[in-house]
């Protein structure tokens, strides 16, 4: 196969949703559909399941939230289908945020009863800003949950999107009897438990069929001939030009847990999906097809295997193709790197490849070379835009809690803080640093992982802070400029890369300092420029 339809064939996404909405179940499905994976938990033993596919880290095991972001990938029908499995937990937005960076589409997991969650509207709303094309999924259709029509309307509401469904169920909860799809136009009908691999379907290119009814019985074929009616008068036509410019969303409705409805938006998906999309660099915009190799560090999973004490960076590859013991350019260290190891993943397995391409993810393992937003090249000066870091809201001063471990906790911290888990900083002032972290969770996270991984121990402090901004000047010599600098000394700290930091202790600091300089801005995320 040729470069070119490599390219062609790759499909690389995430799963989102609000936890708990079905996302791990889905992926199961989508795997089980590759054959990557034999069989789909049952009910009882999903956890179990859950640890062996998606789950990487012991401290996930005993929480049970996904707080590490996996790849799962695997072929179908000829496509290769790279996952980029995101945590849902909000303390762990920011991991999910930069993920977001790696893939070329979403699908948005949506659970029927409980409508569009908080954390589905806060992701969706950073898939909307970089138009990254999405599908809906409806997920637990056999409950009973919100009529369709009244939750398309809520995606629509909530997420902003321009919906327009390519299934749509017949019934739902005990009532549900399968699901009509719009796009192959053919029904599926649902068994109440159909674990099979792949579900019988009636092709119907009519649905005024009189056969339908003899099928889903009467008063669901005329329910069904209504909601289509409607969905055709209120709904645009499916187009994929707008979905993939993130201007229209196609929607599906099935049962995860069931298997059902699953193969409809698979089969779907790697029709319509996009293939490895340009990406603008700082200096230009890099084509898929671009012969030479670059791509750019999205995370950075640590000890994965506690024995190996190395981590593993994860490189999505933007163009060209990555190849095993050749060198590239580490372009932020101006050093050139081999990797005799690389790791692709499929299922969840991974492997040592020879070559990689657009829209694959490489694992390269890594003694500390690696932070997020890094670029590897053939020898381009390229830096990778968009990969920023979220003003934090929750910080402590964190102090060291056995005094013999020192060198071992500042090289926690160190690498801790190279994976993204959080950020730190040092206080003008004094020198004392302080952990700034999105969620509270990740406290614990930072002191149970120094512990297991690192052999140190810390202790946190409260530090009451508000929110941390980055500062830029408009013109750093000014006096203004000065006199904020001397006047808020106390609130000032530098981020790990040396730029300075306001920490505001109210909402009604943070505005009185806008007003008094407004020459200085604060922002809330790191890359403003
Ligand atoms: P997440 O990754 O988005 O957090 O969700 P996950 O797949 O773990 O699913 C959350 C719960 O919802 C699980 O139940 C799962 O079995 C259930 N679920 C997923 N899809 C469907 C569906 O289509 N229908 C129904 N009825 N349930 C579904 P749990 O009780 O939390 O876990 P378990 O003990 O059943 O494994």
């Amino acid at each position: 196969m040729n470069f070119a339809d490599q390219i062609a064939r790759r499909r690389t996404f995430g799963i989102i949703s609000h936890p708990d909405a079905g996302k791990t179940t889905l992926t199961e499905k989508l795997l089980l559909f590759g054959g990557a994976i034999q069989e789909a938990g049952a009910v009882k033993n999903n956890k179990i399941k859950k640890t062996a596919t998606s789950d990487f880290m012991e401290i996930e095991r005993q929480r049970g939230i996904s707080v590490a972001t996996s790849v799962l990938a695997f072929i179908y029908r000829n496509k290769k289908i790279n996952i980029l499995d995101t945590p849902g937990h909000k303390d762990f937005a920011e991991d999910t945020f930069r993920t977001l960076t790696a893939v070329d589409s979403v699908i948005v997991v949506i659970d029927v009863a409980k409508g569009v969650e908080a954390q589905t509207e806060k992701l969706v709303e950073v898939c909307r800003m970089r138009s990254i094309p999405i599908i809906v999924f409806i997920n637990k259709m056999d409950r009973e949950g919100k009529d369709a029509f009244d939750l398309l309307d809520e995606v629509e509401q909530k997420l902003g999107l321009a919906v327009t469904p390519l299934s749509f169920p017949i019934g739902m909860g005990y009532d549900f009897k399968g699901i009509y799809n719009i796009y192959e136009k053919n029904i599926n009908l649902f068994s109440g438990n159909s674990k099979s691999n792949i579900e019988d379907t009636i092709a119907f290119d009519d649905i005024r069929n009189d056969a339908l009814d003899g099928i889903i019985g009467e008063k669901a074929a005329t329910e069904l001939r209504d909601n289509l009616e409607l969905v055709e008068g209120v709904y645009p036509k499916f187009d994929r030009e707008s979905y993939l410019k993130g201007e229209q969303q196609p929607v599906f409705f099935g049962s995860a847990l069931n298997n059902f409805g699953v193969r409809e938006l698979l089969d779907c998906f790697i029709e319509i999906a996009p293939p490895p999309k340009s990406k603008k660099a700082e200096e230009r915009v890099v084509e898929a097809k671009e012969k030479e190799l670059t791509g750019f560090v999205f995370k950075i999973h640590a000890n994965m295997d506690p024995k190996h004490r190395d981590r593993l960076a994860f490189v999505k590859i933007v163009s060209g193709t990555f190849e095993r013991n050749k060198p590239y350019l580490h372009v932020r260290q101006g050093k050139k790197l081999k990797f005799s190891s690389p790791n692709a993943f499929f299922a969840e397995k991974k492997e040592i490849v020879d070559i990689s391409y657009p829209g694959d993810i490489v694992g390269l393992h890594d003694t500390g070379n690696f932070k997020i937003g890094d670029t590897l090249t053939e020898g381009e000066e390229l830096h990778y835009k968009g990969i920023p870091s979220f003003s934090p809201e929750h910080f402590r001063y964190i102090n060291n809690a056995d005094p013999m471990k020192s060198k071992q906790l500042y090289k926690g911290i160190d690498q801790l803080m190279d994976e993204g888990v959080a950020q730190l900083f040092t206080l003008e002032l004094n020198g004392r640093k302080v952990i700034g972290t999105v969620g509270a969770l990740q406290f614990e996270v930072i002191q149970y992982r120094l512990e297991h991984e690192y052999g140190a121990k810390c202790s946190y402090e409260n530090f009451p802070v508000y929110k941390a901004c980055w500062v830029a000047a408009d013109d750093p010599k000014n006096d203004e400029f000065k006199e904020f600098k001397r006047v808020k000394q106390k609130f000032l700290a530098k981020d790990k890369r040396g730029r300075l930091v306001f920490l505001a202790d109210s909402q009604f600091s943070l505005q009185m300092t806008q007003q008094k300089y407004p020459s200085v801005k604060l922002h809330f995320v790191s890359e403003f420029d």
